[in-house]
Protein backbone atom coordinates (compact mmCIF):
# COMPACT_ATOMS: atom_id res chain seq x y z
CA UNK A 1 0.00 0.00 0.00
CA UNK A 2 1.20 3.28 -0.62
CA UNK A 3 2.47 5.89 2.81
CA UNK A 4 -0.89 8.17 3.14
CA UNK A 5 0.64 11.58 2.86
CA UNK A 6 0.51 12.88 6.17
CA UNK A 7 0.08 16.50 6.90
CA UNK A 8 -0.95 18.65 10.12
CA UNK A 9 -1.88 22.08 10.59
CA UNK A 10 0.38 24.19 12.32
CA UNK A 11 0.56 27.83 13.57
CA UNK A 12 3.24 30.10 13.04
CA UNK A 13 4.22 31.23 16.79
CA UNK A 14 7.32 33.28 15.62
CA UNK A 15 8.72 34.58 12.99
CA UNK A 16 12.71 36.35 13.86
CA UNK A 17 14.97 37.73 11.11
CA UNK A 18 18.66 36.91 12.84
CA UNK A 19 20.04 38.32 9.77
CA UNK A 20 18.57 40.31 6.61
CA UNK A 21 17.70 38.01 3.70
CA UNK A 22 17.17 35.23 6.94
CA UNK A 23 13.90 34.39 8.75
CA UNK A 24 13.53 31.84 11.58
CA UNK A 25 9.61 30.30 11.95
CA UNK A 26 8.97 28.76 14.86
CA UNK A 27 5.37 26.23 14.10
CA UNK A 28 3.68 24.79 16.79
CA UNK A 29 0.58 22.98 16.78
CA UNK A 30 -2.60 25.40 17.67
CA UNK A 31 -3.35 23.74 21.00
CA UNK A 32 0.35 23.31 21.96
CA UNK A 33 0.18 19.28 21.48
CA UNK A 34 3.17 17.38 20.37
CA UNK A 35 4.27 16.95 17.06
CA UNK A 36 5.76 14.22 15.53
CA UNK A 37 9.47 12.98 16.68
CA UNK A 38 12.28 13.87 14.24
CA UNK A 39 15.87 12.91 13.96
CA UNK A 40 18.52 15.66 13.92
CA UNK A 41 18.70 16.91 10.31
CA UNK A 42 14.87 15.38 9.51
CA UNK A 43 13.25 17.34 6.41
CA UNK A 44 9.68 19.24 6.69
CA UNK A 45 7.58 20.49 3.71
CA UNK A 46 5.23 23.39 3.95
CA UNK A 47 2.19 23.58 2.56
CA UNK A 48 1.98 27.48 1.35
CA UNK A 49 -1.19 27.40 -0.32
CA UNK A 50 -1.96 27.61 -3.97
CA UNK A 51 -0.29 23.87 -4.67
CA UNK A 52 3.26 25.38 -3.38
CA UNK A 53 5.00 22.98 -1.27
CA UNK A 54 8.80 23.74 -0.28
CA UNK A 55 10.93 21.13 2.20
CA UNK A 56 13.12 23.03 4.63
CA UNK A 57 15.43 21.12 7.25
CA UNK A 58 14.28 20.88 10.88
CA UNK A 59 17.27 23.00 13.14
CA UNK A 60 15.80 22.55 16.43
CA UNK A 61 16.84 19.95 19.27
CA UNK A 62 15.39 16.92 18.43
CA UNK A 63 14.26 16.54 22.32
CA UNK A 64 12.22 19.40 21.82
CA UNK A 65 8.84 17.96 20.10
CA UNK A 66 6.22 20.87 20.82
CA UNK A 67 7.59 22.90 17.88
CA UNK A 68 9.14 22.95 14.13
CA UNK A 69 12.17 25.53 13.76
CA UNK A 70 13.29 26.26 10.22
CA UNK A 71 15.01 28.97 8.76
CA UNK A 72 14.37 30.05 5.19
CA UNK A 73 17.12 32.55 2.85
CA UNK A 74 15.01 34.38 0.76
CA UNK A 75 15.90 33.52 -2.72
CA UNK A 76 15.32 36.03 -5.46
CA UNK A 77 15.79 34.19 -8.35
CA UNK A 78 14.41 31.00 -6.75
CA UNK A 79 10.76 29.35 -7.01
CA UNK A 80 9.01 31.46 -5.33
CA UNK A 81 8.46 29.40 -2.02
CA UNK A 82 11.27 31.36 0.17
CA UNK A 83 9.58 34.56 -0.95
CA UNK A 84 6.45 33.61 0.01
CA UNK A 85 7.49 32.80 3.20
CA UNK A 86 9.48 36.36 3.46
CA UNK A 87 6.94 38.26 2.17
CA UNK A 88 3.33 36.61 2.41
CA UNK A 89 3.37 34.69 5.72
CA UNK A 90 2.60 36.08 9.45
CA UNK A 91 2.69 35.19 12.45
CA UNK A 92 -0.89 33.81 13.41
CA UNK A 93 -0.86 31.89 9.94
CA UNK A 94 -2.27 28.37 9.81
CA UNK A 95 0.35 26.37 7.71
CA UNK A 96 0.16 23.10 6.88
CA UNK A 97 3.47 20.80 7.53
CA UNK A 98 4.49 17.11 6.47
CA UNK A 99 5.40 14.79 9.05
CA UNK A 100 9.46 14.90 9.13
CA UNK A 101 10.97 12.67 7.45
CA UNK A 102 14.69 11.63 7.08
CA UNK A 103 18.06 12.86 9.14
CA UNK A 104 21.35 12.57 9.55
CA UNK A 105 22.72 8.89 10.79
CA UNK A 106 25.44 10.60 13.48
CA UNK A 107 28.23 8.45 14.65
CA UNK A 108 27.22 7.91 18.47
CA UNK A 109 30.80 7.34 19.35
CA UNK A 110 32.98 8.28 16.73
CA UNK A 111 33.97 11.48 14.65
CA UNK A 112 31.36 13.43 12.99
CA UNK A 113 32.52 16.17 11.06
CA UNK A 114 30.14 18.60 9.39
CA UNK A 115 31.40 20.96 6.69
CA UNK A 116 28.34 23.61 5.91
CA UNK A 117 27.95 26.45 3.42
CA UNK A 118 25.49 29.75 4.45
CA UNK A 119 22.14 28.31 4.97
CA UNK A 120 23.19 24.59 4.67
CA UNK A 121 24.20 24.83 8.23
CA UNK A 122 20.68 23.87 9.21
CA UNK A 123 20.55 20.59 9.58
CA UNK A 124 23.59 20.46 11.24
CA UNK A 125 22.43 22.80 13.69
CA UNK A 126 19.73 20.35 14.96
CA UNK A 127 22.59 17.74 14.90
CA UNK A 128 24.88 19.80 17.27
CA UNK A 129 21.94 20.71 19.78
CA UNK A 130 21.64 17.22 20.15
CA UNK A 131 24.79 16.26 20.70
CA UNK A 132 25.35 19.03 23.18
CA UNK A 133 22.81 18.16 25.00
CA UNK A 134 23.95 14.17 25.71
CA UNK A 135 27.52 15.75 26.57
CA UNK A 136 28.99 14.19 23.88
CA UNK A 137 32.14 16.31 22.32
CA UNK A 138 32.26 13.97 19.19
CA UNK A 139 31.60 16.08 16.03
CA UNK A 140 33.26 19.28 14.96
CA UNK A 141 31.67 22.01 12.75
CA UNK A 142 33.34 23.74 9.73
CA UNK A 143 30.96 26.79 8.64
CA UNK A 144 32.20 28.84 5.42
CA UNK A 145 29.36 32.06 5.09
CA UNK A 146 29.63 34.93 2.83
CA UNK A 147 30.05 37.60 5.89
CA UNK A 148 28.48 37.26 8.86
CA UNK A 149 27.10 34.06 9.84
CA UNK A 150 22.98 33.75 10.01
CA UNK A 151 22.29 31.04 12.84
CA UNK A 152 24.96 31.77 14.93
CA UNK A 153 23.03 32.13 18.37
CA UNK A 154 21.89 28.42 17.66
CA UNK A 155 25.40 27.63 18.01
CA UNK A 156 26.40 29.52 21.55
CA UNK A 157 27.47 26.11 23.07
CA UNK A 158 29.68 24.91 20.08
CA UNK A 159 31.26 27.83 19.30
CA UNK A 160 32.24 28.03 23.40
CA UNK A 161 34.00 24.64 23.04
CA UNK A 162 35.70 25.47 19.99
CA UNK A 163 33.97 23.08 18.10
CA UNK A 164 32.40 25.41 15.49
CA UNK A 165 35.24 26.85 13.01
CA UNK A 166 34.06 29.85 11.03
CA UNK A 167 35.01 31.35 8.11
CA UNK A 168 33.76 34.50 6.90
CA UNK A 169 34.71 34.47 2.69
CA UNK A 170 34.11 38.14 2.18
CA UNK A 171 37.04 38.74 4.74
CA UNK A 172 39.29 35.63 4.64
CA UNK A 173 39.79 32.26 2.81
CA UNK A 174 36.64 29.27 2.63
CA UNK A 175 37.95 26.02 4.48
CA UNK A 176 40.39 24.06 3.50
CA UNK A 177 38.34 20.90 2.47
CA UNK A 178 40.35 18.37 0.91
CA UNK A 179 42.95 19.33 4.22
CA UNK A 180 39.85 19.09 6.82
CA UNK A 181 39.06 15.28 5.29
CA UNK A 182 42.59 14.61 4.45
CA UNK A 183 43.46 14.77 8.50
CA UNK A 184 40.27 12.64 9.88
CA UNK A 185 40.53 8.80 11.26
CA UNK A 186 39.78 6.35 9.60
CA UNK A 187 36.10 5.89 11.80
CA UNK A 188 35.18 9.80 11.09
CA UNK A 189 31.49 10.26 9.25
CA UNK A 190 31.72 13.40 7.16
CA UNK A 191 28.79 15.68 6.08
CA UNK A 192 28.28 18.11 3.70
CA UNK A 193 25.40 20.46 2.99
CA UNK A 194 25.99 23.97 1.20
CA UNK A 195 26.14 25.64 -2.61
CA UNK A 196 27.20 23.38 -5.30
CA UNK A 197 30.59 24.20 -5.60
CA UNK A 198 31.23 23.27 -2.06
CA UNK A 199 29.66 19.87 -2.76
CA UNK A 200 31.18 18.89 -5.53
CA UNK A 201 34.89 19.93 -3.59
CA UNK A 202 33.24 17.53 -0.60
CA UNK A 203 32.69 14.77 -3.18
CA UNK A 204 35.47 15.05 -5.03
CA UNK A 205 37.34 14.91 -1.45
CA UNK A 206 35.48 11.59 -0.59
CA UNK A 207 35.25 9.69 -3.60
CA UNK A 208 37.30 6.71 -2.28
CA UNK A 209 35.17 6.86 1.15
CA UNK A 210 32.85 4.22 2.10
CA UNK A 211 29.14 5.27 1.31
CA UNK A 212 28.40 4.53 4.98
CA UNK A 213 31.16 7.48 6.10
CA UNK A 214 30.11 10.21 4.24
CA UNK A 215 26.35 12.06 4.02
CA UNK A 216 25.61 14.90 1.14
CA UNK A 217 22.62 17.00 1.61
CA UNK A 218 21.83 18.98 -1.25
CA UNK A 219 19.22 21.57 -1.03
CA UNK A 220 19.24 22.29 -4.68
CA UNK A 221 18.02 19.31 -7.11
CA UNK A 222 20.71 18.58 -9.67
CA UNK A 223 19.23 19.35 -13.44
CA UNK A 224 17.56 15.93 -14.32
CA UNK A 225 18.26 15.56 -19.04
CA UNK A 226 15.81 13.32 -20.40
CA UNK A 227 17.82 10.52 -22.19
CA UNK A 228 17.60 10.22 -25.86
CA UNK A 229 17.07 6.79 -25.28
CA UNK A 230 14.13 6.96 -22.94
CA UNK A 231 11.26 5.51 -24.59
CA UNK A 232 7.39 6.10 -24.19
CA UNK A 233 5.86 3.62 -21.85
CA UNK A 234 2.55 3.11 -20.25
CA UNK A 235 1.70 4.60 -16.76
CA UNK A 236 -1.29 2.63 -14.53
CA UNK A 237 -2.50 3.77 -11.32
CA UNK A 238 -3.40 0.76 -9.78
CA UNK A 239 -6.21 2.08 -7.34
CA UNK A 240 -7.82 3.78 -9.81
CA UNK A 241 -7.13 1.89 -13.19
CA UNK A 242 -6.75 5.23 -14.81
CA UNK A 243 -3.91 4.66 -17.70
CA UNK A 244 -1.73 6.69 -20.00
CA UNK A 245 1.20 7.17 -21.68
CA UNK A 246 4.53 8.75 -20.66
CA UNK A 247 6.47 10.38 -23.17
CA UNK A 248 10.09 10.94 -22.94
CA UNK A 249 9.68 14.88 -23.60
CA UNK A 250 6.73 15.33 -21.24
CA UNK A 251 8.00 12.93 -18.26
CA UNK A 252 6.03 10.98 -15.46
CA UNK A 253 5.61 13.38 -12.84
CA UNK A 254 4.00 15.89 -15.54
CA UNK A 255 1.76 12.94 -16.13
CA UNK A 256 0.79 12.15 -13.71
CA UNK A 257 -0.28 15.72 -12.65
CA UNK A 258 -2.17 15.15 -15.98
CA UNK A 259 -4.08 11.99 -14.69
CA UNK A 260 -4.78 14.17 -11.35
CA UNK A 261 -2.47 11.23 -9.18
CA UNK A 262 -2.53 12.44 -5.61
CA UNK A 263 1.26 12.89 -5.26
CA UNK A 264 2.98 15.39 -2.74
CA UNK A 265 6.04 17.48 -4.88
CA UNK A 266 8.37 20.04 -3.40
CA UNK A 267 11.83 19.70 -4.65
CA UNK A 268 10.78 18.18 -8.24
CA UNK A 269 14.33 17.06 -8.55
CA UNK A 270 14.82 14.14 -6.85
CA UNK A 271 16.31 15.40 -3.73
CA UNK A 272 13.68 15.70 -0.98
CA UNK A 273 11.86 12.45 -0.83
CA UNK A 274 8.20 14.22 -1.12
CA UNK A 275 6.96 12.61 -3.90
CA UNK A 276 7.96 8.81 -3.23
CA UNK A 277 5.54 6.49 -4.21
CA UNK A 278 5.32 2.50 -4.41
CA UNK A 279 5.89 0.52 -7.44
CA UNK A 280 3.70 -2.71 -8.17
CA UNK A 281 5.36 -3.10 -11.56
CA UNK A 282 8.00 -1.94 -13.72
CA UNK A 283 11.09 -1.81 -13.42
CA UNK A 284 11.32 2.13 -12.69
CA UNK A 285 14.93 3.50 -14.18
CA UNK A 286 15.61 5.95 -11.02
CA UNK A 287 17.71 8.85 -10.79
CA UNK A 288 16.85 10.23 -7.21
CA UNK A 289 19.31 10.84 -4.54
CA UNK A 290 17.07 10.06 -1.79
CA UNK A 291 16.14 6.24 -1.67
CA UNK A 292 18.28 2.90 -0.55
CA UNK A 293 18.89 0.69 -2.62
CA UNK A 294 16.47 -1.79 -0.73
CA UNK A 295 13.95 1.04 -0.82
CA UNK A 296 14.43 0.91 -4.76
CA UNK A 297 12.88 -2.26 -4.77
CA UNK A 298 9.39 -1.42 -3.79
CA UNK A 299 9.20 2.95 -4.05
CA UNK A 300 10.40 5.55 -6.47
CA UNK A 301 10.93 8.76 -6.93
CA UNK A 302 7.93 10.09 -9.05
CA UNK A 303 9.42 13.17 -9.76
CA UNK A 304 12.73 12.37 -11.33
CA UNK A 305 11.68 8.68 -12.49
CA UNK A 306 11.34 6.99 -15.58
CA UNK A 307 11.11 3.19 -16.94
CA UNK A 308 12.71 0.32 -18.36
CA UNK A 309 10.09 -1.26 -19.49
CA UNK A 310 6.56 -0.94 -21.41
CA UNK A 311 4.73 -0.44 -17.91
CA UNK A 312 5.41 1.27 -14.76
CA UNK A 313 2.38 0.45 -12.18
CA UNK A 314 2.08 2.47 -8.67
CA UNK A 315 0.31 1.97 -6.03
CA UNK A 316 -1.76 5.45 -6.48
S1 LIG B 1 9.48 16.18 -5.12
FE1 LIG B 1 11.37 16.13 -4.03
S2 LIG B 1 12.04 14.12 -4.47
FE2 LIG B 1 10.32 14.32 -5.73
Amino acid sequence: MAKPIKHLQTLVRQIEEPLPGVKRLVLADEDDWRLPAFKPGAHIDLHLGNGLVRTYSLCNDPSDCRRYVVAVKREEVGRGGSRHIHDVLRVGDSIGVSVPRGGLELLPQSMNVFIAGGIGVTPFISAILALEREGKANYILHWASAGEPSLIDMLGPALKAGRAHLYNTHTGNPPDIRAILQACGEDTKAFCCGPGRMLDAFEAAVAGWPEHRKHVERFVAPKIIPMSTDQPYEVVLAKSGRESVVLPEVGLLATLEAMGADVSVSCGGGICGACRTRWLEGPPIHRDRVLSPEEREHEVIVCVAGCSGRRLVLDL
